[in-house]
């Protein structure tokens, strides 16, 4: 097949959602109609679940899970669909953010009682940043929950979206009676009878068909037209370029454990999500249908053999066709790499590949070359952006515990922010190494990493610190006043990029106020 029918004929995206909404069950009901697993049940759930933050083996056993299922590739319908997971503990959004990297569009899922929850969010606003089409599913009509109106209103005020649906609930909880599906005018009836395999019983009819008062009561046909008089007079019709400029999200309504409103789903999405977009660079944009590979590491996964110090670099091809064993150039050593077993993900297992397109995601064997963000090509020297480091929130000094064990402490850290693990930070007045991360759980994660991959033993200090935020400025004048006065409050990042340390948000407002020619970052690429 061509290249540009390989690129057009692929679906990359990933499934957010506050935990316990539903992700996973939702990603597992989408493997099981695409015909990629046969029972539920097969995919295990990469969460770390609550209450394991001081269980050092479950969080290594979850980790080597999570290699597993960290890309589901399934054909479907002749669309090559690639599903990136995401962990669902929030000690690791971090690691989630990046993953929205590599991704051309996104599904998140929202529980239909809980309403739009902190994480949900916060991922929505990485999605706003590179403004990546969103389609939304609200989860467990089987349950009461909010009004669908009020629903759709939240999801409008608090995510910052205008949203569409495309198919409207009968009933909620106990009288919920199925969904109309507003884009093929079909009403499926919930049966909740065979709950782990049927996907309700799918009739065409119009809404104004008498045979729709059959169906359902008469009263829940009549409360249906009113409602969708309602919608189609509230939102305008529904226009796919809207939603591929990440402008309005599509809104679908059902019951991921009982199959529900999912094949609707994946039907819809596999006709209106884009393909591989072009992706950017620092010298210049890359279209995928380019002949010459293209590509970059969003993700690094270290090995769960402690005697092994090899990782998983996962790499998404932006351009061209990657093949196995053909030297490429990676870019920040300048060295040619030949990949002899290139992974591809299928599912719930792994394999060879000869040839990979635009949108795959292909796992490459690393000793310790890759970092994040890393690009590899055909000799061309790019770097692409979009894959920043966010602000991080909790902060501890990092001490070595074993004098005799200096050196595998450093390289020790330095692998683990290499992988994304957290971020480290120098303080200009004193020298001292400072971890910062998105979760409390990254720290005990590091010190165990240290001690069981890299014989290090490390020691924290108690930081109380509000935000990190990278600093730039024109104004030399400001900046060196800046400068004298935050002295203690400066650090440097791994790259040498100057960080103001600021302790509460108050002193950050003031800083701001203050020093009106200065710019402050909360992501690392600006
Ligand atoms: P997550 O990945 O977003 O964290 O959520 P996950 O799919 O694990 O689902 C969280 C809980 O919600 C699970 O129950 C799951 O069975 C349930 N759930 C998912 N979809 C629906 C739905 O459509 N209706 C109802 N009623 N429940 C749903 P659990 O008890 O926490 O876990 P489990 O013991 O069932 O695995």
């Amino acid at each position: 097949m061509e290249l540009a029918q390989e690129i057009r004929r692929r679906r990359t995206f990933a499934i957010i959602s506050h935990p316990d909404a539903g992700k996973t069950t939702l990603t597992e009901k989408l493997l099981l109609f695409g015909g990629a697993i046969h029972v539920a049940g097969a995919v295990k759930s990469n969460k770390i679940k609550r209450g394991a933050t001081s269980d050092f083996m479950e969080i290594e056993r979850q980790r080597g899970i999570s290699v597993a299922t960290s890309v589901m590739g399934f054909e479907y319908r002749d669309i090559k669909i690639n599903i990136l997971d995401t962990p669902g503990h929030e000690d690791f959004a971090e690691d989630t953010y990046r993953t929205l990297t590599a991704v051309d569009s996104v599904i998140i899922v929202i529980d239909c009682a809980k309403g739009v929850e902190t994480q949900t969010r916060k991922l929505m606003e990485v999605c706003r940043m590179r403004n990546t089409p969103v389609m939304v599913f609200i989860n467990k009509l089987d349950r009461n929950g909010k009004d669908p109106f009020d629903l759709l209103d939240e999801i409008e005020r608090e995510l910052k979206i205008r949203v569409r649906p495309l198919a409207w609930p009968i009933g909620m909880g106990p009288s919920f009676r199925g969904v109309y599906n507003l884009y093929e005018n079909k009403l499926n009836l919930f049966l909740g009878e065979d709950r782990q395999t049927a996907a309700g019983e799918v009739i065409e009819v119009d809404l104004h068909d008498p045979r729709l008062d059959e169906l359902v009561s008469a009263r829940e046909a009549e409360t249906l037209r009113a409602d969708l008089e309602l919608v189609n007079g509230v939102y305008p019709a529904f226009d796919t370029d809207t939603y591929l400029s990440g402008e309005v999200a599509p809104v679908f309504f059902g019951s991921a454990l009982n199959n529900f409103g999912v094949m609707e789903l994946l039907d819809c999405f596999i006709r209106i999500a884009p393909f591989p977009r072009p992706s950017r660079t620092v010298e210049r944009p890359i279209d995928p249908f380019e002949e010459k590979m293209t590509g970059f590491i969003f993700k690094i996964h270290a090995n769960m053999d402690p005697n092994h110090r090899d990782r998983i670099a996962f790499l998404k091809i932006c351009s061209g066709v990657f093949e196995r064993n053909r030297p490429y150039l990676h870019v920040p050593s300048g060295k040619n790499l030949k990949f002899s077993s290139p992974n591809a993900f299928m599912a719930d297992r792994k394999s060879i590949v000869d040839f990979a397109y635009p949108g795959d995601i292909i796992g490459l064997h690393d000793t310790g070359t890759f970092k994040i963000g890393d690009t590899l090509t055909e000799g061309e020297k790019l770097k692409f952006t979009g894959i920043p480091s966010f602000s991080p929130e909790l902060f501890r000094y990092i001490e070595n515990a074993d004098p005799m064990k200096f050196k595998q402490l450093s390289k020790g850290i330095d692998q683990l922010m290499d992988e994304g693990v957290a971020q480290l930070f120098t303080s200009k007045m004193n020298g001292r190494k400072i971890i910062g991360t998105v979760g409390a759980l990254q720290f005990e994660v590091i010190q165990y990493r240290l001690e069981h991959e890299y014989n290090a033993l490390c020691r924290y200090e108690p930081m109380a610190l509000y935000k990190a935020c990278w600093i730039e400025s024109d104004n030399r004048e400001q900046l060196e006043d800046f400068r004298k006065r935050k002295h203690q409050s400066l650090a440097l990042d791994k790259h040498g990029r100057e960080v103001y340390l600021a302790d509460t948000s108050y002193a950050l407002s003031q800083a701001i106020e203050r020093f009106p020619d200065i710019r402050f970052h909360f992501t690392s690429e600006f």
